[in-house]
Order: structure tokens, then sequence, then C-alpha cells
């Protein structure tokens, strides 16, 4: 039998589309009897360590693990670990995963602190959210659901509504219905848009452009929140659904996928007329057969008397997550096994150069909220991937997967640094590239500066 590899889950991008489809059908069979299975991870023992609150993800994993025949082993705070002592993720994860644990489920507050913990540990990570960054979990049972709902997900128009640029659940399900051939509508709470770099993600690695459009046939949505970004697709398939929902053609809603606003990730903005589904957001015709959606936990931005109602399905989310977290950990730990391929990087990221870690001498990731400039500033060291080597080369963090502009380019042999369209850069072997942002980045470095 071939030897078990490490899997991580980091990110949604982590998992090939057929293996999404295949867990899918994995969670069916555990649903059909949730006592049935505990002998699959019979002495297999899940560390959950989340460093920020958690009602849903830390007890469905554990849930999962114990209906599984497994054990659990948990820190579910922060103040009850050795961080507030000042020890590192790194050395938390090379501690509990292995003789401690068979696998570990990290929450933690810092964008990027998934992929650190996944570099450190031995065993299986899996990332329970990072900051704003993802969420691929929620996202698993977000598409799980749909799916059961619709019956497929291609071609479905899905609506993202709330704070789209904190939450990083809407990151992971966007990247996920970008790659099923959904359609998604944005309606960001104003100043709550969809991130500069998740829109180039999309646009670079699934062909999904955006375009806006006024949403004022979404009635009950209060707020100020009437404008959206519209997310058109140059796949053929993608086009040919689309009627009229405002100034934008869709053919209908399939999901209105709210989220709350994410405080404790923004201080001090004013989300006082935050949109709120109601009940006459499922009056109009558009919203007819939709689906209304939330990872919970919920504030106040779905009324309590659409909880009845069947197109409600946003406990039928949480109640999947055991279900779909008891396949997706049984696969991880090898405990089944999938026909589907395992993804193919350079599919997913068509036309990037996987430089791994390129020289970044300069760099410094520009998401203040990222891991590198936070507690890794101690212990990591800096790491972009080249996703855009033209106009000007484009880099992202090999944590967070914050962009920046390399508009200049050194040569690490002869020290000398060229704007970024200079012929000389070409001449340069990609792995002898060292990329700055600026001048004075490449000074600092001891760059000399060579004008063209
Ligand atoms: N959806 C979600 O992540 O919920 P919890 O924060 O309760 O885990």
């Amino acid at each position: 039998m071939a030897e078990h590899v490490k899997r991580d889950l980091v990110s949604i991008e982590d998992l090939s589309t057929a293996e999404i489809l295949e867990l899918f059908h994995h969670a069916d069979e555990f649903k059909a009897n949730l006592h049935a299975w505990s002998d699959l991870c019979r002495g297999a023992i899940m560390a959950t360590l989340f460093f920020e609150p958690s009602t849903r993800t830390r007890l469905s994993f554990e849930s999962a693990m114990l209906r599984l025949g497994g054990g659990v082993i948990s820190a579910a705070e922060s103040g009850s670990t050795s961080r507030v002592k000042g020890e590192s993720l790194a050395d938390t994860v090379r501690v509990v995963g292995g003789s401690y644990a068979d696998i570990l489920v990290v929450r933690h507050p810092e964008d990027g602190a998934a992929r650190v913990a996944a570099r450190y540990a031995t065993v299986p990570v899996i990332n329970g959210g990072d900051g704003a960054h993802e969420h691929p979990t929620q996202t698993l049972c977000d598409l799980y659901t749909l799916w059961k709902e619709k019956g497929r997900l291609q071609g479905l128009e899905v609506v993202l509504c709330g704070d789209l640029r904190y939450s990083r659940t809407i990151h992971s399900f966007c990247y996920a219905l970008a790659r099923f051939g959904a359609n998604i509508v944005t309606m960001p709470y104003p100043g709550f848009e969809l991130p500069d770099y998740v829109l180039h993600r999309l646009r670079r690695d699934f062909g999904v452009q955006a375009a806006t459009a006024s949403v004022e046939d979404l009635p009950g949505l209060a707020g100020s929140s009437n404008a959206a970004a519209y997310l058109t697709s140059s796949k053929p398939h993608q086009l040919a659904l689309f009627t009229k929902l405002g100034n934008v053609e869709v053919s209908r809603i399939d999901a209105i996928y709210m989220t709350r606003a994410q405080r404790e990730r923004h201080e001090g903005q004013d989300t006082s007329d935050y949109p709120r589904v109601t009940p006459s957001t499922l009056s109009a015709a558009s919203t007819k057969d939709a689906r209304i959606m939330h990872p919970l936990p919920r504030v106040d931005e779905i009324s309590y008397d659409l909880d009845d109602d069947p197109r409600s399905i946003y406990f039928r989310q949480a109640e999947l997550g055991v279900p779909m977290r008891m396949a997706l950990m049984a696969y991880l730990m090898g405990k089944i096994q999938l026909r589907a391929k395992q993804p193919d990087l350079l599919s997913v990221m068509p036309g990037s150069v996987m430089a791994g870690s390129v020289g970044a001498a300069g760099l410094r990731c520009r998401n203040e909220r990222c891991i590198t400039n936070n507690e890794g500033v101690r212990y990591l060291k800096r790491d972009f991937r080249v996703c855009d080597q033209e106009s000007p080369p484009t880099l992202s963090c090999g944590f967070c997967t914050r962009e920046i502009e390399a508009r200049f380019v050194g040569n690490g042999t002869s020290r000398i640094v060229y704007r970024y369209s200079a012929a000389e850069v070409r001449r340069i072997k990609p792995a002898n590239r060292v990329y700055f942002e600026s001048e004075a980045q490449a000074d600092a470095a001891g760059f000399a500066w060579q004008k063209s």
C-alpha cells in the first residue's frame, strides 16, 4: 500500500473539485447513520487549538472525531495556553502534533497562521479560521448544504451580502463557487467590499471578472447597501443563464449568503444600517426559490421570523458540519481513500510561477494582520510566490496570500537593481531575481540602482 503523505487543509484550494465532490458522498454515508463509524478512527487523537472563540467549528470537529471513535484534546481559548507566556504557534504545533495528537485543528486571529501551523506540524493541520484569510471547512459545509439543496453547484446564482472584507468564510466560499462554476453577486455593506487581492485572484485564476449593478430588486434588505459588484465569467456555461435582476443579468437567485459584521477585525466602524434579510426579501419573484445561508453566529442580519421558512438553511449548514468534517478528517488521516486526483497547483493558478521562496530580501507583507508582521516577526522568513511576472510583477505572501506589486527587480549575483520593465530583467534567471516594492527597499538591501 502507498505510504500516506501528510495533507493539510489551509485553503479551500488545497482540495481539488473532484475531491470535494467525492467527500460530499462520504459525508452522505456518515450522515445516514452517525453512530456506525466508531471503529474508523479508533485510537486516533485530534487536538483543537483555538486561539479565538468558537461554538460550531470546534464542537463539530470534536463531535466528528468522537463519532469516528477517536479521542479529543482541546485548548479552547488562548488564555488557557502557554501563548500567554509568549510561546509561538510554531512551537505549540511542534509539541502537540505527534505524540499528543494525530491531527490538529487550529483557529488563530492572525492571517496566515494556519499555513505556519501546517509547515511546522508533522501531522495534518486543518484551518479552523485564520484571521480574515480563510475558513475552508466552513466552505465545505456551505457547499455541501447548497449541493444537497439544489442538486448541483454549477450555474447557481449566489448573492454574498454584508461584510465581505473581513469575513474569511466569504473568501474561501468565493474561490470555491468560482471553481464550481457558480455565479457570484457581491452585495457589500459600504466600506466592506471584497478585498482587491480576492478579486484579483478570482480574475487571474478562475477567469471571473467584476462588474457593478444595483440590487434594489432585493426587497427587505434595509440599510444603505445598494451597490453590488457582479462577477461574470469568460466561461460560456456561466453566461448562458442570465436574465434581469436590477441592472444585472441573472436568471434567478439561488442563495443569499449573509454574513455578520466581523467586529473583532475592525474597530469603531459604524455598521448601524447594516443590511438585514427579512421575510420581504423572500417575497420577490427572483428569490422565490432562494436559500438563505449564514455561517453563524447570527447577530441581527437575519430576522428570526425567517427561521421556520424552509428556504432558511443556516442551521442545516451547522448540522451538516459534523458528517462533512467526519469525511474530511477520515480522508486526511488516510482512513478512507478517494479516487479523485489531488489539486494540480499549476492548473489552479494558470500563469503562475511556483518559485517557492523567491528573493524577497526587501519585501514585507503589506497586510498588517499577517502573522509575518505579528508573532512571526520573531521566527518566520519572508516567503512570497510570484503569481504574475509582468506589468509589474505581482507576488503573494506565502502565508496570508495578500499581493504586492514589485516595481523593481534585482540581480542576486551582481546586486544591481532595475525597474521591472527594463530589458535586463528578462535576462536574470527567475531563481536569481530579487524583488522590491521601492528603491528604498533595494538601497536598504545593499543593491546598486541602475536606471534604464
Ligand atoms: N461558523 C463558525 O465558524 O462558527 P464558530 O465561530 O462558532 O465556530
